[in-house]
């Protein structure tokens, strides 16, 4: 009692009992308070988007540039064991999983220029390093795979005329050509010469021309991409946000029916638009897989530094046999079959199929076509990209495809007379990263955490405080006006009869 009224005293004698100041300024809290409860939200949206924005000089451009990440690819190779019988006994063909041969990577962007219209322009530098400590046995471990040339080849000539289909048969018996061929797993991946490509090198009219004469599944990817790739920084529109406009001067992909399907307004995975909701839904450009690949929200996840983030991965029906994906289907109907993606327009007109690992989300059949083939696990097979949805970063992420060749028989060429119409696995791939730099980590986790601590604090510590000092400043105005009218009443009293003895409220203002 004693010190609140001593408060009241020195309140009242401070601001000259001009009690209303008091009030105001207690009023101008709680509602600077309850405005930073409001906005604070969008300052902090307008202040990471600021930061986001990839302008030349700043962190998150050298960040962007050259990723402080250890990316890495893990190779898994069909073998094939039973080559002769699968040919000349017509079982049914059985493989061995091999793998993982893991390579590390290590991305950059080069020749970056700035088109000053809020797009950037480059390309894409990635190297690799076989890591034979991680890897299952080294690279130059023999495997046995389909010939996909000579099988691209003899499946393209399907319907051209037979005389041209006798002519190759004769080709390969003098080159030897074999429907399957024994070769290393680096030469696979990276590349071996092969005879047919160096023929048709030779032989093919220019404009056809294949780029290159080794093959290899791998091939080129190690080294600066030709590809001059151009993205929107974020400068103009953040919801373009690390997403391509043109891909090799094309805005658009050539091979599809409709403008949706030729679209490439994707990124590149690894960041994405900010302020992700669950609902959303992400898109992935790759060049290699010809379309956009979109993710929708499956799970909340938490990353091993303990950053929170969304799990997105691609809808179940992505590579469905059904009609949202018959534009991607401009010779058929017949189309591929379920869970299968025919990229042969992207790839030289080679049948080459993609699918998920071990045909997850593919028709079982598939799958039972083949021996040796384990059934696809969710967790182990399934492609997905953890963002942080805020600043639309990928934390970790795993892109998982299977490479499959789709052979069909063709009886006038004698060598391939016997391989069956078939979707043949070749091999898969993991390609992904697991945790960023701690120094990233650290940013993600305070822009997670940060806002809404500051939020609750700013806006519950002024309105507190707001209405602290209201009550405060009522409580001393009721007082002093009790007070008052109790000094009043006893003047009055003085005044009719003197006092013997001084009341206590006197005393007091006495004492003080
Ligand atoms: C792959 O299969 C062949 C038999 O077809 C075998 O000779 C070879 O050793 C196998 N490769 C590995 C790495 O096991
Ligand atoms: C081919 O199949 C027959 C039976 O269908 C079997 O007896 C024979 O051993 C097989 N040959 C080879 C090389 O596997
Ligand atoms: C940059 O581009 C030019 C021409 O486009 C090319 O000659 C040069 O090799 C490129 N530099 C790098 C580092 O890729
Ligand atoms: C920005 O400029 C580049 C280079 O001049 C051009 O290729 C691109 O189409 C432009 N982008 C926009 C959105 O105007
Ligand atoms: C990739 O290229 C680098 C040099 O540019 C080389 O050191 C490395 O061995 C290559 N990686 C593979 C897998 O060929
Ligand atoms: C999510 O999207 C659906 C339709 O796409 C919409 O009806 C719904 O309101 C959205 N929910 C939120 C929380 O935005
Ligand atoms: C794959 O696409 C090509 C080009 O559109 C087409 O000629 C081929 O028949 C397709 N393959 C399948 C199995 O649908």
């Amino acid at each position: 009692m004693q010190g609140r009224d001593k408060l009241c005293a020195k309140l009242t004698s401070a601001f000259l009992r001009k009690w209303w100041f008091v009030l105001a300024s207690a009023v101008v809290l709680l509602l600077l308070g309850i405005i930073c409860a409001i906005f604070f939200g969008t300052w902090v949206r307008l202040f990471i988007d600021h930061e986001l924005v990839l302008r030349p000089g700043s962190m998150t451009f050298e960040w962007w540039a050259r990723p402080p990440v250890r990316p890495f690819i893990r190779v898994y190779v069909y073998n094939v064991t039973n080559a002769d019988e699968f040919l000349n006994n017509g079982s049914k063909p059985v493989l061995n999983e091999l793998g993982p041969y893991v390579y590390s990577e290590e991305w950059e962007k080069v020749n970056i220029t700035d088109n000053e219209n809020g797009t950037l322009s480059f390309n894409y530098r990635r190297t690799y390093t076989f890591q034979p400590e991680l890897s299952a046995g080294p690279d130059d471990d023999a495997v046995v795979v389909p010939n996909i040339p000579m099988l691209s080849a003899t499946s393209q000539s399907k319907h051209a005329a037979r005389f041209l289909r006798l002519a190759m048969a004769s080709i390969m018996d003098i080159l030897k050509i074999k429907p399957f061929v024994e070769v290393s797993v680096g030469q696979l991946l990276w590349g071996y010469e092969d005879p047919l490509l160096k023929l048709a090198k030779d032989v093919v009219s220019k404009e056809q021309k294949l780029p290159y004469e080794e093959f290899g599944l791998l091939y080129g990817k190690n080294g600066t991409s030709p590809d001059v790739v151009t993205m929107f920084t974020g400068a103009d529109d953040m919801s373009n946000y690390g997403i391509f406009q043109r891909y090799n001067m094309r805005e658009r992909l050539p091979h599809w029916t409709t403008d949706q399907c030729n679209s490439i307004s994707g990124s590149d995975g690894s960041i994405f638009p900010p302020h992700i909701t669950k609902n959303d839904t992400l898109r992935v450009y790759d060049k290699d897989l010809c379309r956009l690949l979109p993710l929708r929200y499956l799970e909340d996840v938490e990353t091993s530094a303990g950053v929170e983030g969304y799990r997105f991965t691609p809808p179940e029906d992505v590579f469905a046999a059904d009609e949202h994906n018959r534009c991607f289907c401009p010779a058929g109907p017949p189309c591929a079959p379920d869970g299968l993606f025919n990229v042969s327009l992207c790839q030289y007109d080679s049948p080459i199929m993609l699918s998920f690992p071990h045909f997850y989300l593919a028709d079982p059949a598939l799958r039972e076509a083949v021996e040796g083939i384990s059934p696809p696990v969710p967790e182990d097979h399934r492609l997905f990209i953890d963002v942080q949805p805020e600043m639309g970063i990928a934390m970790r992420a795993r892109a998982r495809i299977q490479i499959n060749l789709a052979v069909s028989q063709v009886l006038d060429i004698k060598q391939v007379a016997n391989f069956p119409d078939i979707v043949f696995p070749i091999m898969w791939f993991e390609e992904g990263i697991d945790s960023l730099p701690a120094e990233v980590t650290s940013l993600l986790r305070l822009a997670t955490r940060a806002p809404p601590l500051a939020r609750a604090a700013l806006g519950w510590g002024l309105s507190a405080l707001g209405l602290l000092l209201i009550l405060l400043a009522v409580t001393c105005l009721i007082r002093s006006s009790h007070r008052q009218s109790t000094l009043r009443l006893e003047g009055a009293a003085l005044a009719r009869q003197p006092p013997k003895q001084p009341s206590k409220d006197a005393l007091e203002l006495g004492r003080r």
